[in-house]
This record gives structure tokens, C-alpha cells and sequence, in this order.
């Protein structure tokens, strides 16, 4: 059914997320009539604007990113009638209590029932002063089973910090207003089709689980190229890097998700409880090992980019290998890339198992071509699941060559796959977190990057390699796997 009834508060709601993904996501929430029945958006605004400003701006750039073009105008005129603002100051405390008084009439008008969720899609530095200023106003409050009162929720965007310390302190104030059910910490991958279909993939079928070890399994690859660079995000960029940007957050949940145990049930805590295991299991890298198992690039032309630094030394790319120290997967490297830049767009994992033990075909030749099996769990694009395995050619000769089974979601569902965006706003407004990061697995995953990022910074942790933007990255990322007598995917 539909959520609650409840207003969104939108910090940061002129910005590039808000605009390429937050309103888009609505406006395909308010199309499919998921949104609340009663429900309005109220942007909180530092800059002046006033609501018919606002509203043509939110406009254009639905036309420029909403997933179905031309955009509706009878879902506009809905989406835009229940679109407010009000401008203040995140560290003013006479703008909170304006924003109470307008959240109130707001209410009213709309019938929302007090219901609100606060969202912070701001820089990282803002969320000291918005915690202070909500909580302090009254407008965060802790929820208590006993008390009958309004829901208040909170959404949060990465980056969570900027290291484990921040991480911490940042944790701290909000459990200090809040409860863990209240924080929703937004990893957009949790929210993608395919990622969420990473679980019912392993769990729902019966014939993948036996394999799903280190029994089987020789190696695990997991890659997001992005054909894109900074793109006008220069100066948040090079304050965050690769690793803060892509590796803490996205793919180590996609890690977690490929690696963890078969959680006792399907409910937010037992996943989450599964996950931390994995973060915990982590192999940390220390010392010169970060220098062995860690390749950064930055491509040619970065420091050009507007925002960014002239000497700059933010990684652009990263190639990394590691290990989980359990019994089901001892021994099996993991090996980890992003980057900006690169030849093309693609999200992948992909299980490479074991050769066979045994090679019949009597030429050598053959035994030497025959290649392992491959199952690859496609993000993104052409989202899909596709596994390889070696057939005869039909002939009179046993000549083999590898051929592939393909699942694609758009030939199998006939519909779009939906944005991620799209089902955290949902799962938001219906309190459910599973697909959001918890406190624990948050600081797990920042006490494992946290050294490599460190050692990196000092210089210690070896080269920035410049690559060339359009390739593959840097070549020492080949290098990283050639030396283990294997390759990456080619990116092709
Ligand atoms: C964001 C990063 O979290 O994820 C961006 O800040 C990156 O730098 C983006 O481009 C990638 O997301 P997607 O959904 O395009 O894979």
C-alpha cells in the first residue's frame, strides 16, 4: 500500500543530487501513484528563490532527467502542487523555529498528520550544524514505543565521514537525538534492482549455494568503470576520492551481499547482522601490503578539471585485492576496481570458478583453451545474469569453445528496471531499512579503508599512476592480477 502521510524536509534540494536523482525519483514515485495520498516536499533553501523560481528550476531538470520522456504534464502539475520552500540558515536557530512554525502549516494545508522525514542531501560538513538545529528546535526527536506520537526519520547521504574518527562522531550525535530505526543512511547500490537481486539470486535457488565457497570458487571480481569523469563535481571530488566515493559505500556492500552467510530470515536486522560479519572478516592491510595490493590512478587531464587541484593526488581509480578471513571463503582473493574515466560504463560482478581437475581432451592444445566458468551478476548497464561454460562445436572433432547462458532483465520482465532512488524514497517513507547502511557495518567498513586511504595519502602505499581517460586504467591494475596468474574482464 502507500506510506504514511508525511512531509519530506529537503536540505540541498537545488543541488546536482537532488536535481539528477531525488526529484526524478519522485516524480516516477508520483507517476506510478506511490507517493503518500497526503504529502508535500518542503525545500530548505540558503539561497533566495521563491516557489515559482523553485518550481521551473525542479521542471527543468526533470525534462533533462526524468526516466520517462516527455515528462507528464499531469504528473508534473500533481508532483509540483505539493512542492513548497522556505529559505534559512542551516546555523541560524531562528530559521528552525520558522521552519517548525511552516512545517505546521504545511501539515495542515496537507494533511500529512505530523509525519516528517528530513532529508540531508548537503555536503558532509553541513551535518553537524542541520543535526544541532533540528534536534534543538524540536523537530528531531527520539521515538519511544510508549508515546503516541508523529514519526520523525531521518535520511542521510554519503559520504558518512571522511575516515573512521568522523564516521564515529557522526554516529554518536545522532544516536544521541535519535533511534537506529529513525537513521536512514543512503547507499543508492542497495537500492538497484540488481544488487538487491544479488540475495534472492543466491537464496532463492537451490543449484548456486552448494558452489558459493571456496571449494569452488577461485576468485571474485568485482567491478564499477564509470566512462564519465568529475564532471562538474571537481571540488567535492577532490576532497573525496575513489575510495570515499565508490569502495567504502557501494561496493563493499556489493561485496557483502556476494560474500555474506544466509542470513536466519529475510528482516533488515538478521541481513544487516550478516553483512557486519563480513566487514568484520575483512583482511585489514597493513603496512608495505597496501603498497602490494593496492593500485591508484588519476586520469590525464583531471587537475584540469574545474574544482580541483593543480598538484592534486586524489585517486581517480583504484584496483584493489583482499581476502575474507572466514571458512567459506579462505584463500579467495578478492579483487576490487572503480574509476573515473575509463572506456566504458559497466557494473559487474563476477564468480570465476575452479578449472577442471582433469582435462580428457587428448590435444593439449584444447586443454590449454579451456577456460573456467564464469557467472557475472550485471549492475549495470543491460542489467543481467550471465554464466559461461565450454561446448562442443559441433564437427567430427572435439574442438570446444566457450559459449554463455544469458538472463536479461529487459527481455525476461518487459519493463524498466526502476532507479534505485525510487525505492529508498519508498522504503523511507515506510520505515523499512533494510536497504540502508546500519551504524556497526558503516564504522567496519570505514576501519577497513580508513589505513589504505591513510598510507595512500603519506605516499607510503606507493604510486599515483596516471592513466589515459577512454582506457582501461592504469596498467599496473593488470599487473596487480597477471602476477596471480590471472585477468581482469576486459572493458572493452
Ligand atoms: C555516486 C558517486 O555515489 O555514485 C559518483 O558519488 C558515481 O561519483 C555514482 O558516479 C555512480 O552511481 P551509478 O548509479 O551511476 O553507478
Amino acid at each position: 500500500g502507500r506510506p504514511d502521510p508525511c512531509i519530506m524536509v529537503l536540505f540541498g534540494a537545488t543541488g546536482d543530487l537532488a536535481q539528477r536523482k531525488l526529484f526524478p525519483a519522485l516524480f516516477e514515485l508520483a507517476r506510478q501513484r506511490l507517493l503518500p495520498q497526503h504529502f508535500a516536499v518542503v525545500a530548505f533553501s540558503r539561497s533566495e528563490h521563491n516557489l515559482e523560481q523553485f518550481r521551473a528550476q525542479v521542471k527543468e531538470g526533470l525534462k533533462k532527467f526524468a526516466r520517462t520522456q516527455p515528462l507528464d504534464e499531469a504528473t508534473w502539475e500533481l508532483l509540483s502542487s505539493k512542492l513548497d520552500m522556505m529559505t534559512g540558515a542551516y546555523d541560524d536557530p531562528a530559521s528552525y523555529q520558522r521552519l517548525r512554525e511552516h512545517l505546521e502549516r504545511i501539515g495542515e494545508r496537507f494533511g500529512t498528520q505530523g509525519n516528517q522525514l528530513y532529508y540531508l542531501a548537503t555536503p558532509a560538513s553541513t551535518f553537524p550544524s542541520l543535526l544541532e538545529g533540528l534536534s534543538g528546535s524540536g523537530l528531531l526527536y527520539r521515538e519511544n514505543p510508549e508515546v503516541k506520537r508523529p514519526w520523525r526519520r531521518l535520511v542521510i547521504e554519503k559520504p558518512f565521514g571522511r575516515d573512521l574518527t568522523t564516521a564515529k562522531e557522526l554516529n554518536r550525535s545522532l544516536a544521541a537525538v535519535l533511534d537506529e530505526k529513525q537513521i536512514f543512511r543512503i547507499d543508492h547500490y542497495l537500492g538497484k534492482e540488481t544488487v538487491q537481486n544479488i540475495l534472492v539470486f543466491r537464496f532463492a535457488n537451490a543449484i548456486f549455494e552448494p558452489l558459493w565457497n571456496r571449494q569452488h570458487i577461485d576468485h571474485v571480481e568485482i567491478t564499477a568503470a564509470e566512462k564519465i569523469g568529475v564532471e562538474g563535481r571537481g571540488r567535492f571530488y577532490d576532497e573525496t576520492g575513489v575510495i570515499r566515493d565508490m569502495v567504502q559505500n557501494h561496493l563493499l556492500q556489493v561485496l557483502a551481499l556476494c560474500a555474506m552467510e544466509p542470513p536466519v530470515s529475510f528482516a533488515a536486522e538478521d541481513i544487516r547482522d550478516e553483512k557486519n560479519k563480513v566487514f568484520r572478516a575483512l583482511r585489514p592491510m597493513v603496512g608495505s601490503e597496501v603498497e602490494k595490493y593496492v593500485v591508484q590512478g588519476q586520469y590525464r587531464g583531471y587537475r584540469e578539471e574545474q574544482g580541483v587541484g593543480k598538484d592534486s593526488r586524489t585517486p581517480t581509480y583504484v584496483a584493489l585485492k583482499t581476502y575474507i578471513d572466514t571458512w567459506r571463503w579462505q584463500g579467495v582473493p578478492f579483487y576490487v576496481r572503480a574509476g573515473k574515466s575509463l572506456s566504458k560504463r559497466v557494473t559487474e560482478v563476477s564468480i570465476h570458478y575452479k578449472s577442471v581437475p582433469h582435462c580428457l581432451f587428448n590435444t593439449s592444445d584444447t586443454c590449454q583453451r579451456l577456460q573456467p566458468n564464469v557467472l557475472t551478476l550485471r549492475i549495470q548497464p543491460r542489467e543481467g545474469i550471465a554464466l559461461s561454460f565450454e561446448s562442443k562445436v559441433p564437427g567430427e572433432d572435439i574442438n570446444i569453445a566457450g559459449v554463455t547462458m544469458d538472463f536479461d532483465y529487459a527481455n525476461s520482465f518487459h519493463k524498466p528496471v526502476p532507479e534505485a532512488y525510487e525505492r529508498l524514497m519508498l522504503d523511507c517513507m515506510r520505515g523499512n531499512t533494510t536497504l540502508f547502511a546500519r551504524q556497526d557495518s558503516v564504522e567496519q567498513a570505514w576501519a577497513w579503508v580508513t589505513p589504505i586511504i591513510d598510507s595512500l595519502d603519506s605516499g607510503k602505499g606507493g604510486a599515483l599512476h596516471t592513466y589515459e581517460p577512454g582506457s582501461a586504467g592504469p596498467d599496473a591494475a593488470a599487473a596487480l592480477l597477471s602476477r596471480d596468474g590471472r585477468r581482469w574482464m576486459e572493458l572493452k
